[in-house]
């Protein structure tokens, strides 16, 4: 990849598990009763033919990753797991009292913080918990993320118990100096270990989360902890680019600085190492970030053309609605967002005054929803079309007029009513995506909201 074109598109952009992005969600049209009511049509659209997705976040973790950038609370008192799996339940309540109907479960996701800090008995109190209100779709999908370092055999056996058949373990990178600089020392043997307990058990999705451009992190690095992954050889693999996002409060990013991490054409070449090496072991590229064997069901929704993005990235399964349980997590009506507070005790507060816990979101209007379809469109499939009057938006012509000069620098190509991202664009897939988004171009950010693209 040329260099020229790393230092034309190397600008920072959001990762578009939304649109609009957070930064950009409008409070002055959103309130608790907008919001309800988006999702109370959206239940009624679509819980009877798809049903919905749970997302529930487990904000714990017993020690802390200085690369983290997500939300998490640091902890080693584990009297803090009851308390909070009974809010999680309330929170769920509250939701259950506004459907009509039973909500029908399709996809259950368990994120984090890490959900295997724990205890299984008590996973299985909040998922017994959840069902006891819902019916479970046939072809379900339950997932979660669990720590290398402290998911036990009983820990996978529980969930497998419960429906759980996919589940993806935080590695990063094997390489002890790496290790070090990210404060997450994680021998080898504890990957093997769960990876190999949860094959036996009878997962159909192991999945491996990988990062390049991490603090001292070399392509020989890189390609070391390939070449490990290769001996447990995971159904999914995420291979993440580092994103360094020290501005945001709280998030723990420290223990290193900026002159420590890759520049940006190393972290391409790590990148580009990494994709190559992954090809010649069977791994698809779906969309941005992740591979998949062909074996793999997001590999099959890639080809049936069923990929679906949303906050927890890409998805086999789509459904309309997706609510978010927990502290800090986003819920998606599709007519509208909305984000639970982030700090635990507002989350109580609020729950003991039964309310639901959100402090601020988006109801999108019609122009919000066409461009949402077309950036789905382009970070699932790479391509959009706006051949129908449904997908045509006011200011598309000059939206295809700045994406002229990707054109030109063979990023994509543009037909009288479509767009496809080139193999050689799909790497600047989120600049194609910032070229839809109006939001962005009518108000640019004062200060660095995204990671880089590159
Ligand atoms: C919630 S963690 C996974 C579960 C568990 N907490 C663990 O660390 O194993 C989710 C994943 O997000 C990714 N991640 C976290 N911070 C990141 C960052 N700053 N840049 C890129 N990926 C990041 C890591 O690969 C991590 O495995
Ligand atoms: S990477 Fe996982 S274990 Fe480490 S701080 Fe983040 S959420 Fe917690």
């Amino acid at each position: 990849m040329s260099s020229k074109l790393i230092n034309k598109y190397n600008i920072a952009g959001p990762r578009y598990t939304s649109y609009p992005t957070v930064p950009y969600w409008d409070s002055a049209t959103f309130s608790q009763s907008k919001w309800l009511h988006t999702v109370q049509t959206s239940f009624k659209e679509s819980n009877h033919d798809e049903g919905i997705s749970l997302y529930i976040h487990l904000p714990f973790c017993e020690s802390l990753c200085t690369f983290c950038g997500c939300n998490k609370r640091i902890t080693k008192r584990h009297e803090v797991e009851s308390p909070y799996i009974s809010y999680v339940l309330k929170e769920w309540d509250l939701y259950c009292e506004k459907f009509e109907g039973k909500p029908l479960i399709k996809e259950l996701h368990l994120g984090g913080g890490t959900p295997t800090f724990f205890s299984p008995d008590n996973l299985k109190r909040l998922i017994e918990g959840i069902l006891s209100k819902s019916q479970v779709a046939q072809n379900h999908e339950f997932s979660f993320e669990g720590h290398p370092n402290n998911t036990t055999r009983e820990h996978l056996q529980t969930l497998y118990n419960l429906g759980f058949r996919r589940v993806s373990f935080g590695v990063q990178d094997y390489n002890l100096s790496v290790q070090k600089a990210i404060h997450r020392i994680q021998p080898f043997e504890n990957v093997q270990f769960v990876t190999e307990a949860a094959r036996e058990i009878g997962y159909t999705s192991i999945g491996h989360d990988i990062i390049f451009g991490l603090p001292f992190q070399t392509i020989n690095h890189v390609q070391e902890t390939i070449t490990k992954t290769k001996l447990l050889k995971p159904d999914r693999i995420a291979f993440y680019s580092y994103a360094h996002v020290p501005w945001i409060k709280g998030n723990g990013q420290r223990g290193f600085s900026e002159a420590d991490l890759p520049k940006p054409a190393t972290k391409r070449e790590q990148y580009e190492l990494g994709k190559q090496l992954l090809a010649d072991l069977g791994y698809h590229e779906i969309g941005m970030d992740h591979f998949a064997l062909e074996t793999d069901t997001l590999y099959k929704a890639m080809l049936s053309r069923s990929l679906h993005r949303n906050f927890m990235g890409y998805t086999a399964s789509k459904t309309q609605m997706m609510i978010g349980l927990g502290v800090s997590s986003i819920s998606d009506s599709w007519y509208g967002f909305a984000q639970n507070v982030k700090d635990i005790k507002s989350y109580y507060n609020l729950l003991d005054k039964n309310q639901i816990p959100v402090y601020r979101g988006h109801i999108l209007n019609s122009e919000d929803l066409i461009i949402r379809t077309h950036i789905l469109n382009l970070m699932c499939h790479f391509e959009t079309t706006w051949d129908n009057n449904q997908m045509r938006f006011n200011d598309l012509p000059d939206v295809l007029i700045k994406l002229k000069e990707m054109e030109t620098d063979g990023l994509v190509d543009i037909e009288s009513k479509s767009l496809q991202v080139t193999e050689k664009g799909k790497p600047f897939v989120r600049n194609v995506c910032m070229a839809f988004d109006l939001l962005l171009q009518r108000q640019q950010p004062e200060k660095q909201l995204f990671s880089m693209t590159v």
